[in-house]
């Protein structure tokens, strides 16, 4: 660059060529350094190309990554984010807002951003309508990808550990708490458990899900964060008021949620699991997903199931979802109880009803040991109705699901703690033969379904997926019986019935159901 020295003597001598030269390169050196405040067809999107990292501290001492790869070309805006650097999920919905750029992405998260220094200012504002005010700073992109991957084992098939017989029952933390579980909250809930009758009804499993991971220690042992003092003692008492002990990690660098998981770390962590006195491991695809194809699940799922066939304590192995459905065919080998076969359920009619009544059928892959799992139960947690649960509960035992409850047990009603220990309908889901229940008919918003019992009794549930009360009735053949059985019981009306020799009657509250037993 020319020195101001240099600069002035050009503009000295007395024998210029272009006397008008300097002044226009100044005109032109302003007009560029305007252009990005909308002179001169300034870019809708200006500087905001690169890769940006986004800290956000939790109060328990813990900060979770988000990142942002950006690109801009022209008025064109494109990009992924890493949310909670798990997952890749590209950007959508870009536009702009007076300085801001606005942009979305699956999951409901939306950004607001606007480059503040070398940095970038971002309002993200979640599905939850949880709002975060965050500074994303500039990383080098290479950062991002990761350089070689560590080895997966050969597929094999490993032998049944022998857990499982029939679908877990138990409480996860995940549905109701999210990230506000501590200590406090598990020791109250096992209480709960026992004092509300639910562990009297079958359920034993006390999880914890994501969020509890505080990061290693210098041995590279996982430790808890803030909100869990003492991972041993807290187990102890759950084991103490007769109840399992769970817990969550996933075998990628980060959860789902952007705490640290078991990557590189997969036997170290089985290792401190049994020694806290884990009973039952959540492992969730999330970031691994950035490291392994979704057909090399398989194998990566397979690896933990190695160790925990080695690390000395049964622990019920159940797998989150990679892509939904395809653990299914491959889950028992990989020494799974259980695997995710669709989306996070939500709180909603919605989601619930396309979590369990469209996803395809998987009924082929469930029996003793290993089963489909549609995602823990939403009950109680006051996004629907009564009718609604009824038919969230009673669609989830003929499915052969895990039943495990994901509301506040400290807290719920008479009426959410009936449904939920409906021993009639729990016992359809625990019944020993293990065969999971499909949908045999449709009509008119009416479905029926039946799961095949021990002993030659057969389940059935008449839904109605209709707005309104409607009567329904199905033959005995479409119910795949061969004629009239002898007897029957209807499981929420805890009664006896008496078959009709048509067929199956009955009428049916909009979203509800109706659920018999037949001999
Ligand atoms: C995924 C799972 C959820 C929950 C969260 C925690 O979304 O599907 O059940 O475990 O991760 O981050």
């Amino acid at each position: 660059m020319e020195s101001p020295q240099a600069a002035r003597s050009i503009m000295d001598s007395p024998s210029r060529p272009l006397p008008w030269l300097p002044a226009l390169l100044r005109l032109l050196v302003l007009l560029l350094a305007l252009r990005p405040l909308g002179v001169l067809g300034a870019p809708a999107y200006p500087g905001l190309t690169g890769a940006w990292r986004i800290d956000v501290p939790k109060p328990f001492g813990v900060t979770v990554q988000t990142f942002l790869v950006l690109h801009q070309e022209g008025e064109r805006l494109t990009g992924r984010v890493y949310p909670n650097g798990s997952h890749d999920i590209p950007i959508e919905g870009v536009h702009a807002e007076g300085k801001d750029i606005l942009f979305g992405m699956e999951w409901g998260w939306n950004f607001r951003v606007r480059p503040e220094g070398a940095n970038l200012r971002v309002v993200i504002t979640r599905g939850d309508g949880g709002t975060e005010n965050v500074l994303a700073v500039p990383i080098p992109e290479e950062s991002l990808r990761p350089s070689g991957v560590l080895p997966i084992p050969a597929v094999r098939d490993l032998p049944d550990n022998g857990l499982a017989r029939t679908p877990p029952m138990g409480w996860n933390s995940w549905n109701h708490f999210a990230e506000a579980v501590d200590d406090r909250v598990i020791r109250e809930t096992a209480d709960a458990m026992v004092s509300s009758g639910m562990a009297a009804a079958g359920y034993v499993y006390v999880n914890i899900d994501d969020t509890w991971e505080g990061g290693r220690d210098a041995q590279g042992n996982i430790v808890p964060n803030r909100k869990f003092p003492d991972m041993k003692a807290l187990a102890d008492y759950v084991h103490a008021k007769g109840l399992k002990f769970g817990l969550y990690t996933g075998p990628g660098p980060v959860t789902c949620d952007g705490y640290v998981g078991s990557y590189g770390h997969e036997e170290q962590d089985a290792r401190t699991f049994a020694a806290w006195g884990v009973d039952y491991l959540k492992y969730d695809w999330c970031s691994a997903g950035n490291l392994y194809s979704v057909p090399q699940s398989r194998q990566v799922y397979q690896k933990m199931g190695e160790i925990l066939g080695r690390c000395g304590r049964p622990m019920v192995f159940s797998l989150g979802a990679s892509i939904a459905s395809q653990s299914a065919t491959w889950g028992a080998a990989a020494g799974a109880n259980l695997w995710r076969t669709a989306s996070d359920i939500q709180d909603t009619w919605k989601k619930m009803s396309l979590v369990g009544f469209e996803q395809p059928s998987l009924a082929k892959y469930a029996g003793p040991g290993h089963w489909n799992d549609p995602d823990m139960l939403e009950i109680g947690n006051g996004g629907m109705s009564a009718a609604e649960y009824r038919t969230h509960l009673s669609l989830w035992c003929l499915l052969a699901a895990p039943l495990i409850a994901g509301n506040d047990l400290r807290t719920m009603s008479a009426e959410t703690r009936d449904i939920l220990t409906n021993r009639e309908v729990i016992a359809v889901d625990q019944d020993a033969l293990g065969r999971q229940g499909i949908r045999l008919a449709a009509r008119d918003g009416m479905e029926l379904w039946a799961r095949p019992l021990a002993g030659g009794a057969t389940a059935l549930g008449i839904f109605n997926r209709g707005e309104a009360q409607a009567a329904a009735s199905f033959t005995w053949a479409e119910a795949g019986l061969s004629g009239r059985p002898s007897s029957g019981r209807d499981l929420w009306a805890h009664a006896g019935v008496e078959p009709a020799d048509e067929g199956m009657r009955a009428t049916v509250p909009a979203h509800c159901v109706v659920m018999w037993v037949v001999r």
